[in-house]
């Protein structure tokens, strides 16, 4: 086995699409009809928040009974082979930190679907359902009976069913999953995060899956990393915005691909 210098990979919703999660942009991305593109943004949540909830609800209890597929593993071997990794992935699924992606070589650049937060405020917590108690980041103890009463009813479906519009415990106002919108900025921490390791230095490898490199920060980022003599591996069925500028382009599905190019890399 050799070890590899730097590696960025960067995921999308077709990484999470053989574990049976739809991406947003495919065939199966509607719900109820609803385009996700019109659900996941400020406006629906403002016009119509039972609706935008009941959408995240049905995609976390969605995401809770899914399973990591070869990808989601390959990327985390992965990541033990490299000096330096760093996965930036905007899925707001937990599928890569299962497949033991570990967390401080991980972005979730889109948020954690599993996080819910107030509207306003900073207050949130993490739950995501399978037992245990929430994860709240640094509590006040007045808040501390309330987290309490969510981890009591925290198992699983019967927590999303009680719970009508969770209400932020410090200010009262409608709180939301810890996602970002269409049109919102992203996550300032995670950003910085990103910047860091790119300002670090060029990778030799970028990795490149399962995304319509829609964003135009997907691109960039692909391109600074890899700089002048780094390969930029694309994975995806599809040919994407980005796909000229790889060095492979790999038209394949990710769970089947990534575990070879894996292998490949670190042999
Ligand atoms: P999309 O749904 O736009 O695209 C999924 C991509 O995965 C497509 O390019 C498919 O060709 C490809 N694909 C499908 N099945 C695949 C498979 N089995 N293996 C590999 N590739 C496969 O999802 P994203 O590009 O992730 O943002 O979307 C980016 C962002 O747009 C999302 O994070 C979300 C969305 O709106 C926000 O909500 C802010």
């Amino acid at each position: 086995m050799r070890m590899l210098n730097r590696i960025l990979v960067l995921t999308g919703a077709g990484v999470s699409a053989e574990s049976g999660i739809p991406t947003f942009r495919g065939k199966d991305g509607y719900w109820r009809n609803l385009d996700p593109a019109k659900l996941a943004t400020p406006e629906a949540f403002a016009r119509d928040p039972g609706l935008v909830w009941e959408w995240y609800r049905e995609r976390r209890r969605r995401i809770r009974n899914a399973q990591p597929n070869p990808a989601h593993q390959a990327i985390g071997k992965l990541a033990q082979h490299a000096h330096e990794f760093l996965l930036v992935t905007q899925n707001v699924d937990d599928l890569h930190a299962r497949a033991g992606s570990p967390k401080e070589k991980m972005v979730q650049i889109h948020g954690d679907i599993f996080v819910t937060r107030c509207s306003r405020c900073d207050f949130q917590f993490r739950d995501t359902g399978r037992g245990g108690s929430p994860e709240p980041p640094a509590p006040l103890p007045a808040e501390r009976g309330r987290l309490e009463s969510i981890a009591s009813t925290s198992s699983g479906e019967r927590e999303e069913e009680d719970i009508d519009l969770p209400r932020c415990p410090r200010c009262s106002v409608l709180m939301r999953p810890g996602v970002v919108w269409f049109g919102e900025q992203l996550p300032w921490d995670e950003l910085r995060r990103v910047e860091n390791y790119l300002e670090a230095g060029p990778c030799d490898f970028v990795i490149v899956a399962g995304t319509t490199a829609t964003f135009g920060y997907i691109i960039d980022w692909a391109l600074r990393a890899r700089a002048n003599d780094g390969k930029l591996i694309e994975v995806n069925p599809e040919e994407t915005p980005l796909s000229q500028f790889a060095t492979q382009q790999v038209r394949e599905s990710a769970a089947m691909a990534l575990p070879r190019i894996v292998d490949q890399l670190i042999t």
